[in-house]
């Protein structure tokens, strides 16, 4: 069994076969993760390069897990401080690491398409981490694998996406992984940070929040992306958080119990409260957990290796 793609730039590219095969192989890498010694040495010929350009957390510490829990061999590299700043262009950064016999390159870019675009100038294997506003591809993966955990389905489950779709990577992943898997998506915030003509992608549209949490069994809640925002899209954080900010009474007043997600970062007291975001409602640390599995997955079928030890 092999992935129908050679390279993970998006979820809109992958069948869902594709999903179905990195989630039953997460499976398999969650079990392992789960003993006293974590590491299969599966990558372990495998040189990986971490290329990010944007800041990242969770996303970079999780690929470099992975990577080194599969025996890879990882060099991480950061545009602040590399000669980026001496005005090297993106392919020749890359062509120069690949020259020291790379295999694989993870990346994160803030512009859209630039995962897509390096891979129509070099030969090893790309992943998105993140590209600009475009997809964030395994973060919609440990996404929809953490909705499959905690309901054991994602057919004919509703989710609800909160808050700032407009700029957000991770919607656009969440939309394309949730529809393939057979789920409703309603997609809900001011109308301001919603783009115009989403429903095309099959999602449902409300720009009342209460509307979207009483209606779905998950809400997935997304940062205000300000980095994002070159002109105010809503009047103050404050009023944001008063009219689209998800806490513990409005989660305690609705119709039945739901679970709440966040890719992170969270920014507390704007999109989500602590007191909901720290709730038992809360999967949060649990897409953490899933991360590395999920990514260990992506990076092993891309690598494609036969034997899982
Ligand atoms: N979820 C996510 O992409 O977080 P980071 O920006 O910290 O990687």
């Amino acid at each position: 069994m092999s992935l129908s793609t050679k390279h993970l730039l998006g979820i809109k590219d992958l069948k869902t076969s594709d999903i179905e095969l990195i989630f039953k192989t997460a499976d398999n890498f969650k079990e392992i993760l789960k003993r006293p010694i974590k590491k299969v040495p599966t990558l372990r010929d495998t040189t990986i390069v971490n290329l990010f350009y944007e800041n990242s957390t969770r996303t970079r510490i999780s690929f470099e897990l992975a990577e080194k829990r599969l025996g890879a061999d990882t060099i991480n590299f950061s545009a602040s401080g590399s000669s980026v700043s001496k005005g090297e262009t993106l392919i020749d950064t890359a062509k120069n690491i690949l020259s020291m016999k790379v295999d694989m390159v993870v990346m994160r870019h803030s512009a859209s398409g630039a995962p897509h675009f390096l891979a129509n100038h070099i030969d090893a294997a790309i992943i998105n981490a993140g590209d600009g506003t475009n997809e964030h591809p395994t973060q919609g993966l440990l996404d929809a694998y953490s909705i499959r955990e905690k309901h054991g389905t994602l057919r004919g489950k509703k989710i609800a996406i909160l808050g700032d779709i407009m700029h957000s990577r991770v919607a656009l992943s969440n939309i394309y992984c949730l529809k393939k898997l057979g789920a409703e998506v309603t997609v809900a915030g001011p109308p301001t940070l919603i783009p115009k003509h989403i429903d095309s992608l099959g999602v449902h549209v409300t720009y009342d929040i209460k509307e979207a949490l009483n209606w779905c069994d998950v809400a997935n809640i997304l940062r205000i992306q300000l980095e994002r925002q070159n002109m105010p899209l809503f009047s103050s954080l404050r009023e944001y958080s008063l009219f689209y900010g998800v806490n513990k009474q409005l989660l305690d007043s609705l119709q039945k119990e739901i679970t709440i997600m966040h890719p992170g970062p969270i920014n507390r007291g704007v999109e989500l409260s602590s007191d909901a975001a720290d709730s038992h409602h809360s999967i949060i640390l649990n897409q953490v957990e899933n991360g590395v599995a999920i990514r260990m997955a992506v990076l092993y079928l891309l690598a494609g290796k036969k034997e899982l030890e």
